[in-house]
C-alpha cells in the first residue's frame, strides 16, 4: 500500500526530481499513523464484538420463546353418582381450575383444544379448553367442567374392584396449541401439555391426590 502511490496514484510527485527523498522522510510518519488506525481499528472490533455479546445475551434471555406451564391448580367434584359392586358405575362433574402460565416477555395465544380424562386405558370423559390468551409473564386461569362418566367404558365389570376400595384412579391429558409472539418480532409456535393423575376418593367426594407433570 506505500509503494503503489508512489509508483501510480500519485503522478506529479513522480515528476518532482526530490520525490524519492520526500517519500524517505514521509514513510515513517505514514507508518506510525497506519499503527495507530490500527489500534484503533482493534478497538473498535473489540467494542463490537462486546456490544454484540451483550445484544446476544440480552435477544436469548428476552426474545427466547420458552413453552408455557400448563397444569391444573384445583380440582373439585361435583354430583357424585356411584354404584357399587353389582353394577358398578360413576358419573360426576370435574370442576377444575387450569392454569397457563407464561413467562415470556411476550404474550402467548392458544387455541382451542379438546383433552382427555382417562379412567385405566379408556376415555370417560372429554376436558374443553376454551381458545384464550396469557399475558407476558402472567398466568391465565380458566374454569374447566369436564363430565366424567363410566357409560364411556367398554366393560364396567373390572371397575368393581377399583370401586369396592373406594378409590378411583383417574388420568388427564391436554395438548395446547399456540403461538408466543415478542414485542411483535419473535413468532414462535409452542405447545404445552398437561399429564395429571389423581384418585376420587368416592366416599369423601374428593379428589384425594393430584399431581401434575
Ligand atoms: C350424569 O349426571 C348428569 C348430571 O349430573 C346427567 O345429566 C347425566 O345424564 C348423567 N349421566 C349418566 C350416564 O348417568
Ligand atoms: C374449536 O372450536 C371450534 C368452534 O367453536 C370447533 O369446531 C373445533 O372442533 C374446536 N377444536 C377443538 C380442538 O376442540
Ligand atoms: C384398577 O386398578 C388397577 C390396579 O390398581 C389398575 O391397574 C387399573 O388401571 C384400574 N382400573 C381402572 C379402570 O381404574
Ligand atoms: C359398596 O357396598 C358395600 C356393601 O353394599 C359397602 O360395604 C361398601 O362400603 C360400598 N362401597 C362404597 C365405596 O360405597
Ligand atoms: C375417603 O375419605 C374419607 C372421608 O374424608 C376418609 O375417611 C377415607 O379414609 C378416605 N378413603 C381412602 C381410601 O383414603
Amino acid at each position: 500500500m506505500q509503494e503503489d502511490p508512489q509508483a501510480k496514484s500519485k503522478p506529479p510527485i513522480r515528476d518532482h526530481p526530490r520525490s524519492d527523498m520526500e517519500f524517505g522522510g514521509i514513510k515513517p510518519k505514514a507508518f506510525q499513523r497506519d499503527e495507530k488506525s490500527s489500534k484503533c481499528l482493534v478497538y473498535i472490533l473489540v467494542i463490537m464484538v462486546i456490544q454484540g455479546s451483550i445484544l446476544l445475551v440480552f435477544a436469548s434471555y428476552f426474545l427466547r420463546a420458552r413453552t408455557p406451564g400448563f397444569e391444573i391448580g384445583s380440582v373439585e367434584v361435583r354430583n357424585l353418582k356411584y354404584g357399587n359392586s353389582s353394577a358398578p358405575s360413576f358419573n360426576f362433574t370435574l370442576v377444575t381450575q387450569v392454569t397457563v402460565e407464561n413467562t415470556n416477555f411476550g404474550d402467548f395465544r392458544f387455541d382451542n383444544s379438546t383433552g382427555s380424562v382417562w379412567c385405566g386405558s379408556e376415555v370417560v370423559g372429554l376436558m374443553k379448553i376454551p381458545k384464550g390468551r396469557a399475558q407476558a409473564r402472567a398466568s391465565e386461569m380458566m374454569k374447566v367442567s369436564t363430565q366424567v362418566s363410566s357409560v364411556r367404558l367398554s366393560d364396567a365389570n373390572n371397575l368393581a374392584s377399583n370401586m369396592s376400595y373406594g378409590l378411583l384412579e383417574l388420568k388427564s391429558y391436554v395438548k395446547l396449541s399456540g403461538k408466543v409472539t415478542i414485542m411483535n418480532i419473535m413468532k414462535r409456535r409452542r405447545n404445552p401439555e398437561m399429564n395429571c393423575f389423581m384418585k376420587l376418593n368416592l366416599t369423601g367426594n374428593t379428589i384425594q391426590r393430584l399431581k401434575c407433570d
